[in-house]
């Protein structure tokens, strides 16, 4: 009796912890492999697309206005974007550069994009009425581009669905009255359903972002891994699309297989992103002017130079980018959007070389003043970009001198002399050797920020 007992104890003990325990097993040089693809690409395109596009007052609008679901209800109703056309989105996704797209599925206003068997809040029963995923990867896919989903944890409308501090009904005490007896197991039960639909039903998904944890805070309830049960979640994933490359947001950071990209989010790192010491891969997202969503009156736009040179310093410190657009409620990239894009592409076609496959450059090679470097280890090329151009006709690189074959321009590829002589200071009045020096032109080429592209000995 004791002895099953025991069994039954032991059993019990070892299910629990194998419940914690994530199935996915590979080396890190099988995770290389997994996410080359990724690396390589170095640019993708963001997507947040839902009702508050209608708002056009930021994704947040229901939180930050304290909306109940019944007064968000209108924009439901005139959901109907009828010029949208994700052929036009995906060419200008891939005119600008982009490798591959993340778009919401569903953002933390809860409404769907798709055509959900699991709830009535969806698109196909807007005015709209068709599914937007289907037509949205299919031209994607078509221009060459790969597909990601994002997918909120957080959900504002389902009604199993434990009301947080960042819940918009959280001030109201009768709403949270009623709330009281609300069951999270249920909730999960529908993530897991529609993460099924959504990584079965539109074809290889190539990554997933799933947002997001936020622990409890003075007192006030927060979310984690417990409450989205991060672990199942992400064992199905794994399962249903074990090539899927998946974001950090499950509160799983210490958990081998819970992650496999760090998201710093509209922040530039000051260098390449360390989890426990070492460099890990990593992804900035960023918006053109501070909201997600669609947002009419707000203005603080990035200019193309200023979005260029984040790309560059993104790619610099072996990061990637992924820049935001927030299509308008009639299914269009506004202006603003649409000249930026086509900015960066303009660049893009010229100095894509400098951006593909490539990472931070070796130690050895000090980044001149008012430079960014990027490198790739397969060509061995060097980049130099060069943010203000030196009015003298000369750029000195330390730490370059003997390492280097030829260098050009790369907009023209029009030679870039090296300068034999080891260079001289008048005020040091000695030779620096490890110096390398080049002759540029006095003028600037006519690019918004030039690079020269060093072939490696
Ligand atoms: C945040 C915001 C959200 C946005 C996301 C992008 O978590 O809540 O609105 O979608 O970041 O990374």
């Amino acid at each position: 009796m004791k002895k099953i007992f025991l069994f039954f104890v032991i059993f019990g003990i070892f299910m629990s912890l194998s419940a914690e325990i994530i199935n996915f097993k590979e080396t890190p040089s099988q995770k290389e492999k997994r996410m080359e693809w990724w690396r390589k690409a170095r640019f993708g395109m963001f997507i947040h697309w839902g009702l508050y596009s209608l708002a056009a007052r930021h994704e947040w609008v229901k939180r930050n206005e304290r909306m109940s679901n019944q007064e968000y209800r209108k924009y439901f109703e005139h959901f109907n974007p009828d010029l949208y056309n994700p052929v036009e989105w995906a060419r200008l996704a891939k005119e600008a550069g982009m490798k591959y797209v993340v778009i919401t599925a569903k953002h933390h206003e809860g409404f769907c994009l798709w055509d959900s068997k699991y709830t009535e809040y969806k698109v196909t029963n807007t005015p709209y009425g068709k599914d937007i995923l289907k037509s949205f990867v299919k031209a994607f896919r078509k221009e060459g581009l790969r597909v990601g989903f994002y997918y909120s944890l957080l959900d504002w409308h389902h009604p199993d669905y434990i009301p947080d501090r960042n819940h918009p009904m959280f001030e109201n005490k009768d709403f949270m009255k009623k709330a009281k007896n609300r069951d999270m197991n249920k909730y999960v039960r529908y993530m897991m359903n529609q993460l099924t639909e959504l990584l079965t039903e539109y074809g290889r998904i190539s990554s997933l972002f799933l947002d997001y944890s936020f622990p409890p805070k003075n007192g006030k309830r927060g979310k984690g891994r417990n409450d989205w049960q991060s672990v199942k979640l992400i064992n199905l994933v794994r399962k249903l699309q074990p090539w899927i490359i998946v974001d950090d947001r499950l509160d799983l950071l210490d958990t081998p297989g819970g992650w496999d990209y760090r998201t710093p989010e509209q922040f530039m790192p000051r260098r390449w992103i360390t989890y426990k010491g070492k460099k890990v891969p990593w992804e900035t997202c960023q918006t053109f002017s501070g909201s997600w969503g669609y947002y009419r009156d707000e203005y603080t736009w990035k200019s193309v130079r200023q979005l260029i040179i984040m790309l560059i310093e993104t790619v610099s410190k072996g990061g990637n980018l992924l820049l935001n657009v927030g299509p308008t409620a009639r299914g269009t990239f506004d202006k603003r959007a649409v000249d930026r894009l086509k900015g960066i592409g303009k660049w893009m076609k010229y100095h894509e070389r400098s951006i593909y496959g490539c990472t931070e450059a070796p130690r050895e090679f000090k980044k001149p003043d008012n430079c960014l470097l990027t490198y790739n280890p397969e060509t061995k090329r060097l980049y130099v970009h060069i943010l203000v151009w030196p009015p003298l006709g000369r750029l000195f690189l330390d730490g370059f001198a003997g390492k280097v074959e030829y260098a050009q321009l790369l907009n023209d590829a029009s030679e870039v002399q090296i300068i034999n002589e080891p260079y001289w200071t008048v005020v040091e009045r000695k030779f620096s050797k490890d110096t390398l020096v080049l002759k540029l032109p006095i003028k600037k080429p006519p690019v918004e920020i030039p690079v020269i592209e060093l072939f490696l000995k």
